[in-house]
């Protein structure tokens, strides 16, 4: 998964990244305290300490059920971060717009998809616990690294789906702005 991430562009070809793939229990156990502190704080800022990330707001409608299945299934993430087998933390300096280190975290997390490993991309950490992840990995904070991501990796316990989102038609366009390419994408095209 590494060897993918390695491979990916970044701007000049900087390649301005550090990987630390934790699979020790202990440094886990504590990346995984961290965590939870940075999701608990996330919540209580951006929405007033609702669990349910303001699904109950939103009413009963399917985006309200999206918004809450969502927030289950982070809020469980957060309280079981320590036992994910592998967490992939993802540096980079000198890329002040995020944007050189974001081909090489997707790769990760296509090419744990082609070998069965399921993913989950999280920023809460560097966002809100950054100094406290430093610590813990012995990370030099006076050489301008970034935790931009951390990826939970393991054997998917449940569903293994490709994932639902809005159709390909809703967001393209053929040429020009508001152009429909009538292109009828109604299921995924991979096989799955
Ligand atoms: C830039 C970015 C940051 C994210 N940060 C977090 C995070 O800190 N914690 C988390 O549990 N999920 C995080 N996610 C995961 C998204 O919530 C998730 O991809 C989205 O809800 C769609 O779910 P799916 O990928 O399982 O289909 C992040 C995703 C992206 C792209």
């Amino acid at each position: 998964m590494v060897d993918a991430a390695i491979r990916a562009p970044s701007g000049s070809n900087r390649q301005g990244w550090k990987f630390i793939v934790v699979t020790d229990n202990d440094v886990k156990n504590q990346l995984g305290d961290a965590y939870r502190e940075a999701w608990n704080f996330y919540v209580k800022e951006f929405y007033g300490g609702s669990s349910d990330m303001g699904a109950s707001n939103v009413g009963d409608t399917e985006k309200a059920q999206q918004v809450n299945r969502i927030s289950k299934s982070a809020a469980w993430l957060s309280e079981n971060f320590h036992k994910v087998p592998a967490q992939f933390v993802v540096l980079s300096r000198n890329d002040p717009t995020g944007s050189s280190i974001y081909p090489a975290i997707w790769s990760i997390m296509l090419a744990g998809r082609a070998h069965g490993i399921g993913t989950c991309l999280t920023t809460v950490l560097g966002m809100f616990q950054q100094e406290k992840a430093f610590e813990i990995l012995d990370i030099p904070s006076d050489k301008g690294w970034t935790i931009n991501a951390v990826i939970t990796a393991g054997y998917p316990l449940g569903k293994w789906g490709v994932a639902d989102r809005n159709p390909l038609d809703q967001v393209t366009y053929l040429n020009k702005w508001g152009n429909e390419t009538n292109w009828n994408v109604n299921e995924p095209l991979w096989n799955y």
